[in-house]
């Protein structure tokens, strides 16, 4: 193991919980590249407008240098940054011609070099390729038109009248951020599927806010709010309360551009404005891998799997390509509608597990069968409604990763004997692990594959009397 190479690409949370976890189960042999001079990915600012970065003081609890202080005390306190190649993007990888390892095309200081690995971890971004829909007449538009992901500061916009397309999470930011600088904000977006699952508020608040919620109009068309199956909720500190003041407008989607400074909405409404924000989303980057790409793998398939909308990746459990699970994995695909960083680890712990060969995945035509049938529960989800193309299933994805990791969640929280066990055993605990906050000490409480934490019962009931503070 201590012989086998590996390279991560990609220094943001994803990639240093990798490092860490790999490093921990014996791969001693992890290098990683990092295209900027900064880890912390997303959480790290970047004035470049094809790079996606958070804003420093934004959203206002817990800022993203608060967080991005966080990713880097982690790595600091785990030492990972000796490992950690910085300014060094990855062009290209490929396979070497006797079909053994990946070649790593990286560029340092103006020179390039060409490096062999055995293994490849792809840690280059969920929200590293942009998308802007294409809209009738949009060569015609004069104003300013850019995706959120070139939006870096309001000042560009003062005094300006703003469309803001799309209302994910970055149109709430982008909207709100927006507000004692532009003119005006319209915020546009297309109507709430009409799944009958349990829906929740489109747009959450904060439960200390929670007067907020009567403020709620239907004119604004939150309501119905689309399913958490497929949606993520948007958590914003003022939205609600700024669409309430009137200090956004909330809009139906956007149709096409008239002429260069009209947009005509969907239900026929004309609006004069001098920019529009295109906050519609990312998509999957595979193309760094130049031999192989899980969207066209020639892995077998239903024929009509992939055949309508987009394509979907064939990987394992959103990671893994059956064809090389070996040797490739990719963590900028698995779509989650809730938050990622904590994911990431108990993701990279069934990566060090996986590899070490303390857990054995499938068969490679058991993981195209599974794929399969995962394919075919997306496009069933994504038959009334947009889904992110990456979306897992909770239970089961979750289930596949406590168990390949080995933290023991799946057998001691549940009502089996085991279950049992434990609650006679530690009641408080028990309880808030399985009612209380979702925390990421609860993967390394139990005695398992992975490497178990002696603070983790300290460190959840401390963060579940945290949270007592937003009830
Ligand atoms: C504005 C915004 C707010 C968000 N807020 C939240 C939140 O509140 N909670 C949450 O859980 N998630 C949030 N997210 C999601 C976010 O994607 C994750 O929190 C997290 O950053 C994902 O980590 P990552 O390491 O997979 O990717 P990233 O953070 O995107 O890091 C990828 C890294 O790869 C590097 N890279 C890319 N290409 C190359 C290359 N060719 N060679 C070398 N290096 C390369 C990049 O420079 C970057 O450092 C937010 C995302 C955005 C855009
Ligand atoms: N503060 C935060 O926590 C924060 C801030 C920013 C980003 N993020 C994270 O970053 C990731 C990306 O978020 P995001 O908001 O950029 O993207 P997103 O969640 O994918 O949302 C994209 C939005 O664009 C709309 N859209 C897509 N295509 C469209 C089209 N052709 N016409 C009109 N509308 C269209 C979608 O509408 P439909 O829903 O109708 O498809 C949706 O409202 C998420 O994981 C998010 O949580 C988090």
């Amino acid at each position: 193991m201590e012989k086998q190479t590996i390279a991560v690409i990609g220094a943001g949370p994803s990639g240093l919980a990798i490092l860490k976890n790999l490093r921990e189960e014996g791969f001693l042999n992890v290098t990683m590249f990092e295209k900027r001079d900064s880890i912390g990915g997303v959480w790290a600012y970047s004035a470049d407008a094809l790079v996606t970065s958070t804003i420093p003081y934004f959203p206002p609890h817990p800022d993203a240098t608060q967080v991005l202080d966080y990713i880097k005390s982690y790595a600091k306190h785990f030492d990972l940054e000796r490992d950690v190649k910085l300014n060094t993007p990855v062009k290209w990888v490929k396979r070497n011609a006797e079909n053994t390892a990946w070649k790593v095309c990286i560029e340092s200081e103006k020179n390039e070099e060409i490096r062999d690995f055995d293994k490849v971890v792809f840690c280059h971004g969920l929200t590293y390729k942009a998308v802007t829909p294409e809209f009738e007449g949009m060569e015609k538009f004069k104003g300013k038109m850019i995706h959120c992901q070139a939006f870096k500061s309001p000042a560009p916009f003062k005094d300006m009248r703003v469309l803001v397309v799309g209302i994910g999470n970055s149109a709430a930011d982008t909207s709100t951020e927006l507000i004692d600088t532009a003119k005006k904000i319209y915020l546009s977006h297309r109507g709430g599927g009409q799944d009958s699952s349990p829906k929740i508020e489109r747009v959450a608040t904060r439960p200390r806010d929670q007067r907020t919620k009567e403020q709620v109009d239907p004119s604004w068309r939150l309501k119905p709010a689309p399913s958490l199956a497929n949606h993520q909720p948007v958590i914003s500190d003022n939205l609600v309360s700024s669409l309430a003041a009137g200090s956004i407008t909330s809009v139906p989607g956007l149709r096409r551009f008239v002429d260069g400074e009209t947009v005509e909405l969907t239900d026929g409404t004309a609006l004069t404005v001098d920019a529009v924000i295109f906050c519609t989303g990312y998509e999957p980057d595979f193309s760094l891998n130049q031999d192989f790409s899980p969207l066209t793998s020639a892995a077998p398939k239903s024929p009509d799997l992939n055949s309508n909308d987009v394509p979907r990746a064939r990987l394992y459990q959103n990671l893994f390509p059956p064809e090389f699970a070996d040797s490739l994995v990719y963590m900028n695909y698995f779509a989650l509608t809730d938050g990622v960083i904590p994911i990431s680890d108990l993701a990279a712990m069934v990566i060090a597990q996986v590899w070490k060969g303390s857990f054995k995945l499938p068969s490679e035509q058991a993981m195209n069968a599974e794929i399969d049938e995962h394919h075919a529960w997306v496009k069933d989800l994504a038959k009334d409604d947009s889904v992110y193309t990456g979306i897992i299933r909770p239970g089961p994805w979750f289930a596949f990763l406590n168990e390949a990791a080995g933290t023991g969640l799946n057998e001691n929280l549940g009502y089996g004997l085991q279950g049992w066990k434990f609650w006679l055993k530690d009641m408080k605990l028990c309880n808030l692990m399985m009612r209380g906050v979702r925390t990421p000490f609860m993967h390394r409480m139990f005695d398992g594959r992975r490497k178990k934490w002696n603070g983790a019962r300290e460190a959840i009931l401390h963060a579940n009397e945290l949270a007592k503070e937003y009830k």
